[in-house]
């Protein structure tokens, strides 16, 4: 039975949403307004489906098709960033997030990101987050005229040594300066080159950086990468 008829409160409730986002536009990064058929494929029979694992290594049975449509997602978002590999699970940009983190650092490592109120995200070590809990965050700031406080990035890393640097923000009026937080990120890791990590969102023009996101987050998958990164994703996936 269509949802019309079978209740019709949630029905009003949808179509209400429907005229209120056709009215108005909140720019917002995570948010977006996307085609009629990306709306069909987000409602479907896969609803029904439990998918732990990746494709072809799942805990549970039934999941050709799911196999089918996740490696067929891979390949599209490598195609489309021009990168190596592709983890498309995560559904919005926090627990992507969380699945850098859980592939870069422990526990109460140092990390470095844009301080909330100067524009950087919840998730980028702000006290009210899990990452501000479980890691040491470092945050750096913009100057007065809107620009990252450059001087200070330089200060905190060598002071800290951070093992991720988030280069990125919900706020920021700036082009994201991608180069100059690589060069830091490369004169602080602790054990050139696989140590450091320098993480970015939103990566329009930022290439280079995404390459080393995605070989990241694909060592710490079980059975890929480092002998260092399999035991970590062992005892974090198993
Ligand atoms: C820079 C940045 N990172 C992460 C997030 C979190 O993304 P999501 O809300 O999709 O989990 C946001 C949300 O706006 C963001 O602006």
């Amino acid at each position: 039975m269509a949802l019309r008829e079978r209740d019709p409160d949630v029905y009003r409730i949808l179509q209400r949403e429907r005229e209120r986002q056709r009215e108005g536009v909140e720019l917002i990064p995570s948010e977006n307004y996307v085609s009629e058929a990306v709306l069909d494929a987000m409602g479907t029979i896969f609803t029904n489906k439990y998918s732990e694992g990746y494709p072809g290594r799942r805990y549970y049975g039934g999941n050709e098709h799911v196999d089918e449509i996740e490696r067929l997602a891979q390949e599209r978002a490598k195609a489309l960033f021009r990168v190596p590999h592709a983890n498309v699970q995560p559904y919005s940009g926090s627990p992507a997030n969380l699945a850098v983190y859980l592939a870069a650092c422990q526990p109460g490592d140092p990390i470095m990101g844009q301080n909330l109120p100067d524009g950087g995200h919840l998730t980028h070590g702000w006290k009210v987050s899990a990452t501000g809990t479980y890691y040491r965050s470092i945050p750096y700031h913009v100057k007065s005229d809107g620009y990252i406080d450059f001087d200070e990035v330089w200060r905190l890393a060598r002071e800290h040594r951070p093992r991720l640097i988030w280069c990125g923000a919900t706020a920021y009026v700036r082009e994201f300066p991608f180069e100059k937080f690589a060069e830091v990120a490369d004169e602080v890791g602790e054990q050139k080159p696989s140590a450091r990590q320098l993480v970015t969102e939103r990566p329009a023009d930022g290439e280079v950086v995404v390459q080393r996101v995605a070989q990241v987050v694909h060592d710490a998958l079980p059975g890929h990468g480092s002998a260092n990164a399999r035991n970590r994703s062992r005892s974090t996936l198993a």
